[in-house]
């Protein structure tokens, strides 16, 4: 097991329905929890009746270096901040869509990374979604996480901290209020999976994904590597 005690664990989107379920669930675990928030309010969690305050900091898509100083005393990064333009297809949506779930995502994750060194114990999970892999009715938000996922895998190979991907299926939220399951019951299985020291973390009743994630990300990577080189000196 991988403890998470008295790690400092930041979320992103920690506001929504799976961020806030994280930070509790990570906090439950003996965690530091950290909330990354574009909205303007502090985060108040309701730990089984207890307020809890929970440290907050703000930032917002495109100004995501400002976060380098408080990036750089995080044990883990948890990206997870994501919008869903269901139905749409103009300009704006697409713009929107591309800024939020990939542009900001990637521009977090480099900046994590260039600050992990071998051995320093720092953990990236990124929260890409099972549209990786199967449909979610919305084109955009596929295309966008789609494209998180295989930036992932090609940033993966030379990463010196430990990358987790959460690979989620449909849970309730305003991003989708249709979902089957619970975000808290997906938050304790993540948080679960990753203290068992897993990487590719599926939580998901759709058996597909279970089958076609694990084969995707061995397809994508072995590709990659073949196709691509190390970063030189
Ligand atoms: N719900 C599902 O079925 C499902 C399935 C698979 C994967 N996911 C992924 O899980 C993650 C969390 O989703 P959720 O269902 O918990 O959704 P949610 O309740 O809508 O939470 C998403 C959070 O992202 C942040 N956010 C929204 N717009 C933003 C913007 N323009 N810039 C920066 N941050 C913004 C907000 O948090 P703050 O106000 O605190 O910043 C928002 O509360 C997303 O990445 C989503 O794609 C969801």
């Amino acid at each position: 097991m991988a403890p998470l005690a008295g790690l400092r664990c930041g979320v992103t989107g920690a506001g929504g329905s799976l961020g806030r379920a994280l930070l509790l669930e990570l906090h439950r675990q003996g965690a530091q929890p950290v909330a990354l928030r574009h909205g303007d309010q502090d985060l108040v969690l309701d730990d089984d009746g207890t307020p809890l305050q929970v440290e907050t900091v703000r930032w917002s898509v495109g100004e995501e270096q400002a976060l380098e100083p408080l990036l750089s005393k995080l044990d883990v990064l948890v990206i997870n901040h994501g919008i869903n333009r269901l139905g749409a297809r103009d300009a704006s949506a697409l713009a929107e869509s591309l800024d939020v779930n990939l542009l900001s995502a990637l521009r977090l994750m480099e900046l994590f990374l260039a600050l992990a060194e071998p051995g320093d114990g720092r953990q990236l999970w990124v929260n890409t979604s099972e549209a990786e892999v199967n449909p979610a009715l919305s084109p955009l938000y596929e295309i966008s996480k789609r494209t998180l996922g295989q930036l992932l895998s090609l940033r993966r190979l030379d990463a010196a901290c430990t990358v987790r991907r959460l690979v989620l299926g449909p849970f309730r939220s305003a991003l989708n209020p249709y979902g089957v399951m619970r975000a808290e019951g997906v938050a304790a299985d993540v948080v679960r999976q990753a203290m068992a020291g897993r990487e590719l973390i599926i939580v998901s009743p759709n058996p597909l994904t279970w089958l076609l994630m694990p084969l995707t990300c061995w397809g994508r990577e072995r590709y990659y590597r073949w196709f691509t080189r190390p970063p030189g000196p």
